[in-house]
């Protein structure tokens, strides 16, 4: 028999209930949150697709481990086992645990950044992005351009364009360079994979100049995976044996452990140097704790020790990745627009494409957010000009994004297929009546990140 999927390579022992609430009380509770998804109740949400960061469910073997936690200041057990996992799956011995991902970022900016500095990347996450100008730097995305063509079947589509990335260094000059970064799966452009080879060109280029090369390891191990199906010559690898080699063309790398490494909080920053170890190892204790156990407890560095090998495990990520595709192939099936080929963690639907008799102005993507809740009790996220359109500085003039997406992000080992089956059949059912939906107007937005707390009236 040939199955055309794994089925879930686990069995359910503790369920959490979730309930979808009737279309009235649906309607009353996005009302009351200004029409924004982030201001609603979790308990008034029946699937929530809203990240894939920090709410995967754990293994019975990350429950236990969390029992063996020693919550010693120094030197506890728990850090010596995540020690061993750090070397074993990365390869690197200078590390520190940190409380996620965007508190490595902060350290890493903070020992490495000077204003004026600039630091290019395929694409940075929101967060890197903001670290990096926090300490007045300048983030540069300088992916293929492949990757803004939702059409566009490029297996790498999150590679990074060399040709870019080597008249950017000679037309920035080294010296306001401090370190080059690459996002594995790129998150903020699809959740798409980078090849071993590019990745390997990238170090190969940034070293050619001398500037460390760091990870942005968040979804090492779905890339991991993509390499060993699309790339020659690694499909006899295990994934251990590809996070190894990738990781061992790297200065460093930092990390939220709350994707791959499958816990609920969680976050790595390693290093090769010593000297910019010492500076972390300072930075950290100055803001998140001693170096062996960072912002966290004791339990939470064993359930990551643990985690670290599960997220490589490949009948598990043959699940993750088919279970994502399946979802894609149900909504390409029915006509949907998608980025495509889908990512590893996330469905992003081109809501600008669906949606075309509603302007960039009146949030396409906020449309379609608010109708899957309302359909379905199902929260997505706008990714698309609510988060992004700015104003010009010079001219005032709105620069709205290339493409207004709405991310559906897969939790790790929380839904089942049928639970998929729902999504899809709730999204076919808006596509049919797409024309009847309205756009919205804003009636509250912070200046920044406006996307988190901004209020909406439907048009
Ligand atoms: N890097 C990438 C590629 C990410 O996707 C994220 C978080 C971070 C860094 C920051 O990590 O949240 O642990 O501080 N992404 C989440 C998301 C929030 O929904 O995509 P963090």
């Amino acid at each position: 028999m040939t199955l055309k999927y794994l089925p879930e390579p686990f069995r359910i022992k503790v369920v959490e209930p979730i309930r979808l609430i009737p279309f009235e009380e649906r309607k009353k509770a996005l009302q009351n949150s200004g029409y924004n998804i982030f201001a609603l109740k979790a308990k008034h949400v029946f699937i929530d697709l809203l990240t894939d960061s920090g709410t995967g469910a754990m293994s019975s073997h990350q429950w236990a481990a969390i029992m063996e936690g020693d919550e010693s200041y120094a030197g506890a057990n728990s850090y010596l086992r995540l020690a061993d996992a750090v070397e074993k799956v990365f390869g690197f011995h200078l590390f520190v645990p940190t409380h996620q991902g965007r508190a490595s970022e902060n350290i890493l900016s903070a020992i490495l950044v000077k204003p004026g500095d600039f630091v290019p990347s395929n694409m940075h996450f929101d967060t890197t992005d903001a670290n990096i100008r926090a300490r007045g730097g300048r983030p540069t995305n300088l992916v293929i351009d492949d990757a803004f063509d939702p059409k566009n079947h490029h297996p790498f589509k999150g590679n990074m364009d060399l040709a870019k990335l080597k008249a950017f260094i000679l037309e920035t000059g080294v010296e306001k360079i401090p370190l080059g970064m690459i996002t594995v799966t790129n998150n903020a452009g699809g959740g798409q994979p980078v090849s071993m080879e590019n990745i390997r060109a990238v170090a190969d280029l940034y070293h050619s100049f001398g500037i460390p090369f760091y990870i942005d390891a968040a979804r090492y191990a779905e890339n991991c995976y993509f390499i060993k199906l699309r790339e020659p010559g690694y499909q006899d690898k295990s994934t251990l044996e590809i996070a190894r080699e990738m990781f061992s063309y790297a200065n460093g790398f930092c990390m939220s452990a709350k994707k791959d490494a499958i816990v609920n909080i969680g976050g790595l920053l390693a290093t090769k140097d010593d000297k910019t170890f010492q500076k972390i190892k300072n930075e950290l204790i100055l803001r998140e704790g001693f170096p062996t156990y960072g912002g966290l407890a004791g339990r939470d560095l064993d359930a990551l020790a643990v985690g670290l090998y599960e997220g490589l495990d490949e009948d598990y990520l043959q699940y993750r990745i088919n279970q994502t595709a399946y979802l894609a192939s149900r909504l390409m099936d029915a006509g949907i627009p998608i980025i495509e080929p889908p990512g590893g963690h996330a469905i992003f639907i081109d809501a600008g494409t669906l949606l075309p008799h509603i302007p960039h102005h009146e949030f396409p993507g906020q449309s379609l957010t608010n109708e899957l809740y309302l359909a379905g009790g199902i929260r997505g996220c706008e990714i698309g000009s609510v988060m992004f359109a700015v104003p010009n500085p010079a001219t005032g003039e709105i620069i709205y994004p290339k493409l207004e997406m709405v991310r559906l992000a897969i939790p790790r080992r929380v839904y089942t297929q049928s639970h998929f089956d729902y999504v899809a059949d709730t999204i076919i059912e808006i596509a049919k009546k797409a024309d009847t939906l309205r756009g919205y107007k804003i009636t509250y937005a912070p200046e920044l990140l406006r996307h988190f707390t901004a209020r909406f009236e439907p048009l």
